[in-house]
């Protein structure tokens, strides 16, 4: 008997004012591995994990997280539900010090044993617990904020482009640790590094102005021949 998936997501159409966005867009994510979510720029990547995150409300379509039905909920009740939400931008507070974003992304949950376990996933953080996030480099923020994102012991883990603006020796780090994490958790991951996404993933979608073009194995989306021409700018 297979698992149920720890997110669903059908139908959805996702609207900015009057002009559409998503249209029709299916997807699901198993309890354990990486789901990768592929398109060129303005595809509508990022508005498909605000859609599932509960930022932006479908105007047609479902969300279900965790065998529940989540397209209503407001996204602090789908974190509740298990969802963790790691954005493209403004993810960590650059005023604050490295140490207290972790406690805010603790929340309730604001034992030392969560914030050390975070700490042995990303070495480099503990160096910088007193250093204010905005000064972190652009790896080290891209850490900070899956550690945040972690801290609230998610079943589900939205990444949107984790590598983005990373230097290309952490990027390696940042990839491996998302694949150790992929052992325990579901994770959906944007990334525009295709190599990555498809090493790291078990499933991969590419979307095409803001439907789903393409799907499968990431072994048969790597070889499908469709697939550069649905990348290319
Ligand atoms: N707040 C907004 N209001 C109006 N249109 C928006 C808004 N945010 C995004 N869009 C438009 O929606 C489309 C999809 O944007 P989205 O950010 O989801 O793309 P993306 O695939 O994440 O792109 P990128 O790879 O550049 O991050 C784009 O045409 C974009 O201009
Ligand atoms: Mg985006």
């Amino acid at each position: 008997m297979s698992e149920q998936p720890i997110l669903r997501v059908n139908d959805l159409c996702t609207f900015y004012g009057r002009s559409q966005v998503l249209f029709d867009v299916g997807l699901s994510a198993p309890r354990r591995g990486a789901v990768a979510v592929l398109g060129r720029n303005g595809a509508g990547k990022t508005t498909l994990l605000k859609t599932i995150a509960g930022e932006l409300r479908p105007q047609k379509g479902a969300v279900e997280i965790d065998g529940r039905p989540a397209t209503r909920l407001p996204t602090e009740k789908r974190i509740r539900a298990g969802l963790g939400y790691v954005p493209q931008e403004q993810a960590v507070f650059g005023r604050l010090s490295v140490l207290d974003n972790l406690m805010i992304g603790a929340m309730s949950n604001r034992d030392k044993a969560a914030v050390d376990r975070v700490l042995q996933i990303f070495p480099k953080l503990a160096d910088r617990l007193g250093q204010h996030a905005g000064t972190l480099s652009g790896g080290e923020r891209k850490m900070l904020a899956i550690g945040r994102a972690l801290l609230g012991e998610p079943k589900l883990l939205l990444l949107d482009e984790p590598t983005e603006g990373v230097w290309i020796g952490v990027i390696e780090e940042i990839v491996d640790r998302l694949a150790e994490l992929a052992k325990d958790i579901g994770l959906v991951i944007v990334e525009q590094h295709l190599d990555l996404a498809l090493r790291v993933s078990d499933f991969a979608y590419v979307l095409d102005r803001g439907r789903v073009a393409l799907s499968g194995s990431s072994d048969e989306v790597r070889n499908d021949p469709q697939l550069l021409r649905l990348l290319a700018p």
